[in-house]
């Protein structure tokens, strides 16, 4: 017997329990093979750029901190959570927008975003900036099942579908461009708490029917502190351009809704895991605090006056030199920095049980 078999003898217990754990990690690390996401201009990709809306950000100065600082219709300077949370998962740096033709269901099958910026539960939030309703992003996904099912066999698609993490960020746009901007719902639900339950209803069927389609894990982001987006904050004249109160307690009020239809969606479908990612608080503290986080501004974005800019206003001759020192980067839309903490955060509260 050479020593060499020996050795090989004596260790092939150790081998095979290297194997093994070799084995669970690549499991683990696989737990979440895809990010598949829903949502308005927190979490979109790209995909306006391809549809007939002002809505869209696919120009200068957007995604100038972007890799090869690509304009790619994200609402930020660069990254959006997403893709931080993408990359947290080991999957890729950049969730690609379905209906961007440069993408294939190759790339899709580890990531997707359906998301519309100006888009919200409510049909009529949708057609404000003639942007993707939210029950046509659900159509868009079920015709992405029957492309990756093509493409990978029914058995892997299927399980693709099951074990990714699904991030739906939706719901601002409902009352900013929507319930406070228009006279229709306001008519309709003459308080805004009706309004709240009327999404909530909106919302619940959303789930539900994304769990009928195979969804089981889901993050669910609710609504910002939306009285200190620069653009509020900018209309707030009597006040000093505080944050607007009432939208931050609307926000609140909202979001416990949110909250408590989380719990009962999780005991009411069996096998769902939703959680309820919620990112108030800590957006709250990054705008009360900005120096805590390494911000020297709070109260405007990055581009132009930083009061009212977004989309089309916001001129790359007329913007700040760092974004990183602002928490925006329009009057609307966090800073690249600020997805980047508000994701890391969310990652190890909300997330981690899914890494
Ligand atoms: C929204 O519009 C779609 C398409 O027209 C329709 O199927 C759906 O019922 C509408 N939702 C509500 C709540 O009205």
């Amino acid at each position: 017997m050479t020593p060499i078999r020996r050795m090989g003898k004596g260790y092939a217990p150790w081998l095979l329990f290297i194997n093994e754990v070799l084995l669970l990690l690549h499991f683990s690390a696989c737990k979440v093979p895809a990010i598949i996401v829903f949502g308005d201009s927190s979490v979109d990709s790209g995909n306006n750029n391809f549809i007939p809306t002002m809505a869209r950000s696919n120009f200068q100065p957007y995604g100038r901190d972007f890799f090869n600082g690509n304009p790619t219709g994200r609402f930020s300077n660069g990254r959006i959570p997403p893709d931080f949370v993408s990359e947290a998962f080991g999957i890729k740096q950049a969730v690609p927008a379905y209906l961007d033709p440069a993408f294939s269901i190759s790339d899709f099958a580890t990531g997707v975003c359906f998301a519309s910026a100006g888009t919200g539960y409510d049909n009529a939030t949708s057609n404000v900036a003639d942007v993707i309703p939210l029950w046509k992003e659900v159509e868009y996904y079920k015709e992405y099942q029957k492309k990756l099912r093509a493409h990978l066999g029914e058995e892997k698609a299927n399980q693709i579908l099951s074990d990714a993490l699904y991030l739906v960020s939706i719901g601002t746009n409902d009352f900013l461009e929507n319930y406070y901007a228009l006279t229709e719902r306001r008519s309709e639900f003459p308080t805004v708490q009706q309004y709240e339950d009327f999404l909530l209803g909106l919302a619940k069927n959303f789930f539900t029917e994304i769990y009928g389609l195979g969804a089981r894990k889901v993050s669910l982001t609710g609504l910002p502190p939306m009285g200190c987006l620069p653009l509020e904050r900018a209309m707030n004249i009597l006040e000093f351009h505080n944050c607007v109160e009432e939208y931050n307690n609307l926000a609140l009020e909202f979001n416990g809704k949110l909250g408590w239809l989380v719990s009962k969606l999780n005991k009411d479908l069996p096998g769902f895991q939703m959680v309820d990612a919620n990112v108030y608080d800590i957006f709250l503290q990054i705008v009360t605090d900005p120096s805590g986080f390494g911000f020297e501004e709070a109260k405007t974005g990055c581009c132009g006056t930083g009061r009212f800019e977004m989309g089309f206003l916001c001129d790359p001759k007329f913007t700040c030199q760092d974004a990183n020192k602002y928490v925006f980067w329009d009057a609307f839309h966090p800073s690249e920095k600020t997805s980047q903490i508000m994701s890391n955060y969310l990652i190890e509260k909300h997330l981690a049980k899914f890494l």
